[in-house]
């Protein structure tokens, strides 16, 4: 991949950057929106395309499960099983560790999953997960890393970071192996829980295997600690790791943590929250989120947001429709999830804007005065 720093803030570390992948360029930071099962639920990769998303998500674990690798390949890998012509992530199965945890048993070989449809267990290895994700041929792959919930405590968490690394290792090595490195970028994941001495013996062994890695994630967060524990964790690891790579904070979706993560100098991010959201009855806005399932939406006519360049709301469609139709039709939630996406691209092209112009620490004042001004 090609890598390149446009912009600084001076004042925060916020930075922009221009990313090019083989299925195009990615402006940065970006938020990347997610389709687990290869598909953005509610809309087609075509809709994700006409939105102007360039990078989005998809999950290593369910591919492999539904529709797998046989299919995939005979496909000709993910972008063309669903008509996806941008960039594609890979994430690599680890989250599934916690997520799915009652299924799971974790060994030194791997992670073996009790398949849901059939009972039979499966060992995910991190050569199966980076073979997986070159069947899937995502632009960018992301390591098998042993997760932990951020609530977990006591030795597991040491012991998950430590593997974490070992599992680096292997990734590297298949990835080597299998002849890859030219078109699919590999990302190591950086654990150790919330504890800033593991998070740092994390930092410095994955910084030592730079060169086989094009970019680096931090893991093991959104779990339900508190904010300023997360922030220092970001901020710990924005700080340690290379410049000249791309850093991604995984599972972070609220408006007001991408742009202190942003602040703190990440440039990617996913979360499933705009879309499920959407699939809620929730629109996301500058002046906060707004639920259309509260009957004081039933005589509104204007739009969700009279600014915003989506389908919906350029379309005419009013707040007192969506509310008529939340509870009833899918139409209701195709509108809100296209809606919140470009949301999202909204608010990180604004942050992009801002720190080319040299404003970013106003954008943040701005936001941070209209997001929590008035509950919708
Ligand atoms: N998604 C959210 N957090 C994580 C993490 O720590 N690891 C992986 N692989 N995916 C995630
Ligand atoms: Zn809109």
């Amino acid at each position: 991949m090609e890598f390149e720093i446009l912009a600084k803030c001076p004042t925060t570390k916020a930075r922009v950057a221009r990313m090019k992948l083989p299925h195009g360029e990615t402006m940065l930071p970006t938020f990347m929106p997610v389709a687990t099962q290869a598909a953005i639920k509610g809309l087609t990769a075509q809709q994700v395309e006409s939105l102007g998303i360039t990078l989005m998500l998809n999950n290593t674990y369910h591919l492999n499960l539904r529709p797998g690798i046989k299919v995939l390949d005979k496909a000709g890998g993910a972008h063309k099983f669903q008509g996806w012509t941008k960039n594609l992530l890979t994430d690599s199965g680890g989250f599934q560790l916690v997520s799915l945890s009652k299924f799971t048993t974790i060994t030194e070989e791997g992670a073996l999953f009790e398949s849901p449809f059939t009972g039979e267990p499966t060992m995910l290895t991190p050569e199966e997960s980076i073979s997986i994700q070159h069947s899937i041929g995502a632009d960018i792959i992301m390591q098998l890393d042993d997760v932990v919930s951020s609530l977990t405590v006591g030795p597991r968490v040491g012991e998950a970071m430590e593997r974490s690394v070992r599992w680096l290792d292997r990734c590297i090595a298949q990835h080597r192996r299998a002849g890859k490195e030219g078109t699919q970028n590999l990302f190591a994941i950086v654990q150790g829980g919330l504890d800033p001495i593991l998070r740092d013996r994390c930092l410095e062994e994955m910084i030592k295997r730079k060169e086989g890695v094009a970019g680096y994630a931090i893991g093991g967060l959104s779990g339900g600690e508190e904010k300023d524990v997360f922030w220092r964790v970001i901020k710990q690891c924005a700080d340690k790791l290379p410049e000249e790579r791309p850093r991604y904070s995984m599972g972070i979706g609220f408006a007001e943590d991408l742009l202190v993560c942003v602040a703190l100098g990440v440039d990617m991010a996913d979360c499933v929250f705009p879309t499920r959201t959407a699939r809620f009855g929730v629109a996301l806005t500058f002046n906060g989120p707004l639920n259309l399932k509260l009957q004081k939406h039933n005589k509104d006519l204007g739009p969700i947001d009279e600014n915003c360049p989506c389908p919906t709301c350029t379309s005419g469609t009013s707040r007192a429709m969506l509310h008529h139709i939340v509870t009833l039709e899918t139409a209701a939630a195709h509108a809100l999830t296209q809606h919140n996406i470009v949301f999202q691209a909204q608010l990180m092209g604004r942050a992009r804007d801002a720190i080319m112009a040299g404003n970013f620490p106003d954008y943040l004042r701005t936001f941070f005065k209209t997001y929590f001004g008035k509950a919708g």
